[in-house]
């Protein structure tokens, strides 16, 4: 049997707005652990996409005056599918929930959940938010405060309600609690990090309501199969995306290859759906839950949650506009541990692309390409004898490249980066100790130039590789300049378990000037 494909997933992005960095960071993450398996040599499906339906999408198209699906249209053209480019995303899949594909499978999923006796009609009288698209039940609801006063807010978010009544359907959600509890106690690491697990299993002990999965008072959504004057009620469609996408009922062989997804990478606020409503519907329709759902913290600016609303939402064009792509997506995964709130601000950009981007990294494949330049006329050296520096690199190499594989492997890219730094780090240090420029000068010791320069061209092998899936660009010219395509094919094929394999480079290989891959920024100017 073939390993099966690597499905992972990004939360559909509601499309009230356009896109900023908390959206990104989502999706950029991602972006580099579905990178990074493929670079293991595994087949990858990364889906990301959009949320088209719902309240908050209809209202904002409403107070612009147009019609929801020319707002989302205009949106996802202008916006988000560029956003994607800016972050330089290779997903494979991108769905809306406005195309045919989403809504014919989610009709047959919920014909099917009807069939099988598991929707029921009932009238729900309670609170709704708008804000999260949520039925919210009394004991999360209290009275809001300061500019909330007068209203009623939930104290699962602090978003504002509305008390709606509403014929609906409904779908016995509270049945399933055991099942889900079980389904965390045998599985311990369905829901990841522990801080998520812990509050997912307080929510469902807490006990579990049934679900209204349809709304009667408006028609921007999906209609249901059996009854067209409601609509699906967002979250029991948009969480349907994830078997849509991948074939259910119409590509039954790509389904079965693809399903269970092995991730679901959400935000912590969402978690709730997809690790209780999620699996429960799953349950319900026989299929399988997704391996993993893991949940990530909130990107803080000024110690604030970031949030188009409180009017700090940055565009990712604002970062990558002065950094560039591969910087953005360093930065995201080097600086802030995925799974936890961290703090971003635009001077530890800054610091971290000096320190670290054009000094650590950037600075290190110039020198080395350009000594090769000027002492071997751009050829690669071969390596004599490797004395006790040279093996402490290739030990360093090896065991760093193992760490960040079984990081990659837990979901903890930060982890992984600051391993593979490790060689970075080390490659610098050992060109400062080793002086080439000074055993250039005594013509006895042209081998042992040779042998430096060799073990840091191949350390920079290690680096292409390794930190390719984090900065696709830099690295496709760091690979470009060491000459290596010929010999060892493209960079996107480069394996992650043989590229601690020594000595793969070929000695008299043309390497070229590396161009500045970090170029310094004036800070101020910008
Ligand atoms: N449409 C739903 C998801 C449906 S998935 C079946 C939704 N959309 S959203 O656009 O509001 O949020 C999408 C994701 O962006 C969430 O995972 C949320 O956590 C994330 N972020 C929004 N602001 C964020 C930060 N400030 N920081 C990090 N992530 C943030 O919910």
């Amino acid at each position: 049997m073939p390993e099966p494909t690597f499905y992972a997933t990004t939360p559909i992005y509601y499309v009230n707005d356009a896109p900023h960095i908390g959206h990104g960071y989502t999706t950029t993450i991602g972006d580099v652990i579905t990178r990074w398996h493929r670079q293991r040599g595994e087949r990858v499906h990364y889906l990301t996409g959009v949320d088209e339906h719902g309240q908050k999408v209809l209202r904002k198209a409403d107070a612009n005056g147009v019609t929801p699906q020319e707002w989302v249209d205009r949106l996802v053209e202008n916006e988000w599918l560029p956003m994607l480019r800016t972050i330089d995303a290779a997903n494979d899949d991108f769905i809306r929930t406005t195309e045919t594909r989403h809504e014919k499978g989610a009709q047959a999923f919920w014909q099917d959940l009807n069939d099988r006796g598991e929707v029921y009609r009932g009238e729900f009288s309670g609170w709704y938010s708008v804000g999260s698209e949520e039925f919210v039940a009394d004991e999360y609801v209290a009275d809001g405060e300061g500019e909330d006063e007068g209203f009623k807010v939930s104290t699962l978010d602090g978003s504002r309600l509305e008390h709606v009544t509403e014929e609906n359907y409904f779908f016995p959600l509270s049945k399933y609690a055991d099942r889900l509890l079980a389904l965390y106690e045998e599985r311990p690491d369905f829901v990841q990090p522990e801080s998520a697990r812990n509050e997912v299993l307080a929510f469902v002990r807490g006990g579990l309501k049934d679900l209204s999965i349809s709304r009667s008072t408006f028609d921007w959504g999906i209609p249901l199969p059996w009854d067209d004057s409601h609509v699906m009620y967002v979250w029991i469609e948009a969480l349907l995306n994830y078997v849509t996408a991948a074939g259910y009922g119409v590509d039954d062989e790509q389904f079965e290859d693809l399903w269970p997804a092995n991730v679901h990478f959400v935000g912590k606020d969402i978690v709730r759906f997809h690790a209780v409503i999620w699996p429960a519907l799953l349950m319900a329709a026989g299929l399988p839950v997704p391996n993993r759902v893991f949940a990530h913290g909130w990107l803080l600016v000024g110690g604030q949650k970031m949030s188009k609303s409180k009017a700090n939402g940055i565009h990712p064009t604002e970062i990558v506009g002065t950094f560039g792509s591969d910087a953005y997506r360093y930065y995201f995964t080097r600086a802030l541990t995925f799974g936890s709130d961290g703090s971003i601000s635009w001077e530890d950009i800054g610091a971290r692309y000096h320190a670290e981007l054009a000094n650590g990294f950037g600075n290190l494949a110039s020198r080395v390409a350009a000594m090769v330049g000027k002492y071997f006329d751009g050829e690669l050296p071969a390596a004599g004898p490797l004395g006790d520096a040279e093996q402490h690199i290739v030990d360093t190499v090896a065991t760093a490249v193992a760490e960040a594989d079984e990081a990659m492997e837990r979901i903890a890219p930060q982890d992984a980066l600051t391993a593979v730094w490790r060689i970075v780090d080390a490659l610098n240090l050992y060109i400062t100790e080793t002086q080439p420029w000074a055993v250039a000068k005594d013509e006895s010791r042209r081998e042992y130039l040779g042998t430096i320069l060799n073990t840091a061209a191949e350390g920079l092998r290690v680096l292409a590789v390794t930190l390719h899936p984090v900065m696709p660009k830099a690295t496709t010219s760091l690979w470009e300049s060491l000459g290596a395509e010929p010999d060892l094919g493209p960079l996107a094929d480069q394996r992650i378990d043989q590229v601690a394999t020594w000595a793969r480079l070929r000695p008299g290989s043309t390497v070229t000037k590396v161009p500045s891959l970090f170029p310094r920024i004036d800070l101020a100017e910008s």
